[in-house]
């Protein structure tokens, strides 16, 4: 039998007050309806139908995944009625399973374990609240079994002390809802088709209807405005960082460190407060993160120590280097072993041979530097004309006194030497000096002016 799976993303979100459809708001960087996506995917569907309405074609292009189907719900007429524009397109054989796209965090095994259990059946997802104000409540007969499902507004006051609730999420095959889905009614205090209104129709048809629950609460909590959505951002947080911490990350803070996308990581990682990870970031043994540094889609070797408020950006980092404190790498940069990047340096698709040092204050882009080259401080690579990007090469070796302009397309040669304050506009030859500067004279007798008046 095959899955399908259905996810409800068309409501507005009001309470977000945002131009931005509210299952595109990020969580960990990631839409919070592409979590949804990802986890439902690990279900093996054949097709992920997503059920859009308000600001469809912002969400249409805000996600994706190879297996996704769009669905039009125009007018938001309630939950029922979103399900039955997504079951338009499902196969008549198969079983669905209905997420919310506002409900990020459900675990992949939760939905695998209420698909394992559907077998003809009803399985629903429910949850055990201290708090279950607003949901829609479960009820049971005096033997325990589901009987329905009431909404907040509809309950009575002795339902409404029910504390478990319906997370949304269940799983049931096709034919069933095509059954029941078109006898729904909106006569009711929202005036809505509720899909909860199809448990009390599976149990007059005989259906049954178990009920699964998830390992953690926060797994089924929904986003309906900010507050809820950075409770649900410091909850993954926290668990990303427990992880980190057991695959054996010192960290200095376990609450002060984000990671957007993965972090893979070596033996004995340190990372300091305040720390910032985007995309894929891996990070070899014993590589040593320092305060406030951001680090996006780079790979760090083995034993580099990357200090204080640096920021790398699609970088490769070889081993034993030393960056910051206050380094830009920018895309393209790619580090050997033991290349030292100091303060205020910025690198741009530029490639720095072993050992080779950018110490202080210095523009490297669109350069390639041998192994054992010093740039002095204040060293800038004149890359750009205007309209064309140049490239400045030097050789293993080189040595470039300070404050030296790199007039791009140019290059230094090996063991060559520039002299501080040049501006190098033609090649030096290997082991040659360059001298590219006014030449001092100092004038004898010099007299400072006097003040006249
Ligand atoms: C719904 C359930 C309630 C459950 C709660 C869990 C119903 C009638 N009620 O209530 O039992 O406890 O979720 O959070 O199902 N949506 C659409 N189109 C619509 C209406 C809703 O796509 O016409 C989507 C929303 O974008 C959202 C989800 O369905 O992702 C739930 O809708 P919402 O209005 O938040 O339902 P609740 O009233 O919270
Ligand atoms: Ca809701």
């Amino acid at each position: 039998m095959s899955l399908e799976v259905i996810i409800l993303a068309a409501g507005q979100g009001t309470r977000m007050r945002s131009a931005l459809p509210k299952v595109l708001h990020p969580l960990a960087g990631k839409p919070m309806l592409q979590h949804a996506i990802d986890a439902a995917a690990q279900t093996d569907p054949a097709a992920i139908h997503v059920v859009v309405g308000h600001g469809a074609e912002q969400v249409k292009a805000g996600v994706s995944h190879p297996n996704l189907q769009w669905a039009l719900q125009a007018e938001q007429k309630g939950t029922g009625h979103a399900v039955a524009q997504g079951l338009a397109a499902v196969a008549e054989d198969a079983t669905v399973l209905i997420t919310y796209g506002d409900v990020p965090l459900v675990r992949p095994e939760t939905l695998q374990a209420m698909v394992a259990r559907c077998r003809d059946t009803l399985v629903l997802l429910t949850a055990t609240l201290d708090d279950p104000t607003g949901y829609g409540r479960i009820i049971r007969n005096a033997d325990g079994a589901v009987q329905a499902i009431v909404e907040q507004k509809d309950a009575s006051p002795e339902q409404l002390a029910v504390r478990e609730v319906n997370t949304g999420m269940m799983a049931l095959p096709t034919r069933y809802l095509r059954e029941w889905l078109p006898a729904l009614s909106a006569d009711n205090a929202q005036g809505e088709y509720y899909l909860t209104d199809i448990i009390a129709m599976a149990v007059a048809a005989g259906v049954a209807v178990d009920v699964a629950q998830p390992e953690a609460l926060w797994e089924v909590e929904g986003v309906n405005n900010r507050l809820q959505l950075n409770a649900l951002e410091r909850q993954y947080q926290r668990l990303i960082a427990e992880q980190l911490m057991t695959d054996g990350a010192t960290l200095a803070d376990a609450q002060r460190i984000d990671v957007r996308g993965t972090l893979t990581i070596g033996q004995d990682v340190s990372i300091d407060v305040n720390c910032v990870f985007e995309g894929e970031v891996a990070l070899g043994d014993g590589v040593e993160i320092g305060p406030n540094c951001v680090i996006s889609n780079s790979r760090v070797a083995a034993g580099t120590v990357i200090k204080a408020n640096s920021v790398l950006e699609d970088a490769v980092v070889g081993q034993q280097c030393t960056i910051g404190p206050f380094a830009r790498l920018r895309p393209g940069t790619v580090l050997a072993d033991a290349a030292r990047i100091g303060n205020f340096v910025e690198t741009k698709n530029a490639q720095v041979g072993e050992g080779s040092k950018i110490n202080h204050l210095s523009y490297v882009g669109d350069a390639s530097l041998g192994a054992g080259v010093n740039i002095g401080a204040g060293t800038i690579t004149c890359n750009y004309d205007g309209v064309n990007k140049s490239r400045t090469e030097i050789g293993d070796g080189a040595f470039v006194g300070s404050n030296t302009a790199l007039v791009a397309p140019v290059s230094v040669g090996e063991g060559a030497t520039v002299a501080a304050g040049s501006t190098i506009t033609g090649n030096v030859a290997d082991g040659e000096l360059g001298v590219a500067r006014g030449r001092q004279r100092n004038i004898k007798g010099w007299k400072r002016p006097v003040k006249t008046s």
